[in-house]
């Protein structure tokens, strides 16, 4: 066991490469009595939440290693960053990254540059390395997370490139050792993968197959984030409503999150994704009768056209799922709702988008995360007519955004007036002696409070929306 500095336990747990670790770590340790300074490691993530908890690993496994962090890449001794795939900007911003690094790596021979995550699950991409980026010495996919040590010590002996991109149907690799940071949210997996094969999204080729955590694993690793004052814990999976595919004895998502409701102590839940053709009324009402998850669903609907819902394989009609929200209102009428909405999927006509304006306007959503389609290669979508162009696409990108502008700002009003249970998460970086938190609905909240308080739930008074933050100020009790 290893205390780390910002009060996080490491804990190697048993695997196979325990060994190449220590052998790491004694040389990293050589280098810190020789000069007096660590190595320093530069960790960067791109992409969604599940890269950020895998760099939370990785950086778990870097500590143990002997590492200490850098924001700086030009004092750093390794580079690494973890990388998305899911739009084309993604890969070129990596791309154009990974090119800054050639004059670090001239300069200093000796640093390690390496690459993981999503964008390294595609043979053009490592082709593309191999052949462009030269200096690259490590490549990591998906799934090696735990084969990092094996590798770097691999580049060190050898000073051959090195790759590992090897995809392990089924397997989870537990008890990997998680730096976190900020000490009041965490995140916490609960599946890996995707099977849903949406036709425009690249994340089921580069995640692979669903896999389900034991319930007995996740449990254990939230009380002791909670026993370490963790205040909020967010569930991760690309589809968490089909949680439990697989598993014995049988247990589903509404399951799961009733065994961490149960659960001790002083903590709020959240999850996501939830995909709109696995959400049952079951889920909703375990929200509802729940004591710690959040009023808050992310329930990505992506489009409001039939036609286009079924092109993009969504497996729901509009019908259906206004449906759905229909229900969650009536059993939480202060249940928060997001998306996530493509404008300009291959053959969507303007007469189609404002299908999804329209919807909308009908769910009056919290706010959005709305992005342009990008076709992917080797997606179905890919491979369809998209006669569209992309000046009229931002047409109707803007237009969407102006849309819910007004919407999100008119759910933030609604709030004023009213005192909500806050989490205090940090102070706010523009204005000192400023406290920022999120209310259960996810909205973020400004207020005057002394710092100690951070980590604290706290009654808040909320007196004005400003764009995007109700400030208020610290009340006695919540009413109501
Ligand atoms: N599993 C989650 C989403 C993961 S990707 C879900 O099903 O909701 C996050 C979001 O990126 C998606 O919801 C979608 O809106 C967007 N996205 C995925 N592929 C895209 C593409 N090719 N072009 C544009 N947006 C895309
Ligand atoms: Fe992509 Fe669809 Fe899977 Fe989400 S559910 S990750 S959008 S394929
Ligand atoms: Fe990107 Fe991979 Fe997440 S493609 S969105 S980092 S699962």
């Amino acid at each position: 066991m290893y205390k780390t500095e910002n009060g996080a336990i490491l804990e190697p747990g048993e695997w196979e490469h325990q060994s190449q670790i220590e052998e790491l770590r004694r040389r990293n340790e050589e280098v810190l009595h020789r000069t007096g300074m660590p190595p320093l490691a530069y960790v960067h993530t791109f992409g969604c939440q599940q890269n950020v908890s895998d760099s939370e690993k990785i950086k778990g496994l870097l500590r143990l290693m002997g590492y200490a962090f850098t924001d700086d890449t030009a004092q750093a001794d390794f580079i690494l960053f973890n990388t998305c795939a899911v739009r084309e900007n993604a890969e070129s911003r990596v791309f154009g990254n990974v090119g800054e690094l050639k004059k670090l790596k001239r300069e200093n021979p000796q640093l390690i540059i390496a690459l993981c995550g999503c964008m390294m699950q595609q043979e053009r991409i490592v082709q593309k390395i191999k052949k462009s980026y030269p200096y690259v010495d490590i490549v990591f996919g998906t799934q090696a997370i735990q084969t990092l040590p094996g590798l770097m010590l691999q580049v060190l002996d050898t000073h051959r490139r090195v790759y590992d991109t090897r995809m392990h149907a089924g397997q989870i690799v537990e008890n990997l050792p998680v730096w976190r940071q900020g000490g009041v949210k965490a995140w916490v997996p609960i599946m890996y993968g995707c099977d849903n094969f949406c036709t425009y999204c690249i994340v089921p080729y580069v995640r692979g197959r669903e896999v389900s955590r034991q319930p007995q694993a996740i449990l254990q690793e939230i009380q002791g984030l909670v026993e370490q004052g963790y205040r909020e814990i967010t569930l991760l999976g690309q589809n968490v409503n089909s949680y439990g595919k697989g598993l014995t004895p049988a247990i589903d998502f509404p399951g799961l999150l009733q065994l961490i409701d149960e659960l001790p102590g002083d903590f709020w839940v959240r999850f996501m994704t939830s995909h709109p053709k696995d959400c049952t009324p079951r889920l909703i009402d375990t929200i509802a009768n729940s004591k710690k998850l959040c009023r808050h669903l992310h329930l990505p609907v992506q489009c409001g056209s039939n036609r286009v819902l079924r092109d993009m394989n969504r497996r729901y009609t509009r019908e259906e799922y206004l449906s759905l929200v229909g229900y969650a209102r009536k059993a939480m009428p202060d249940l928060a709702l997001t998306s996530d909405i493509i404008v300009g999927f291959p053959g969507e006509s303007y007469e189609e988008f404002l299908e999804t304006l329209d919807l909308i306007k009908q769910v009056q959503y919290d706010s959005l995360y709305t992005f342009i389609y990008s076709p992917r290669p080797s997606t179905k979508a890919a491979q369809m007519p998209d006669p569209v162009d992309a000046k009229e696409k931002s047409r109707w990108f803007r237009e969407l955004l102006e849309l819910q502008d007004a919407i999100g700002y008119e759910r933030y009003r609604a709030f004023e007036g009213t005192t909500q249970t806050v989490l205090l998460d940090g102070e706010s970086a523009a204005k000192p002696g400023i406290l920022t938190g999120r209310t259960q609905q996810n909205l973020l909240v400004e207020v005057p409070a002394p710092a100690q308080l951070v980590g604290s739930f706290v009654p808040v008074k909320l007196q004005k929306a400003v764009k995007w933050a109700l400030q208020g100020v610290l009340a006695q009790e919540k009413e109501g």
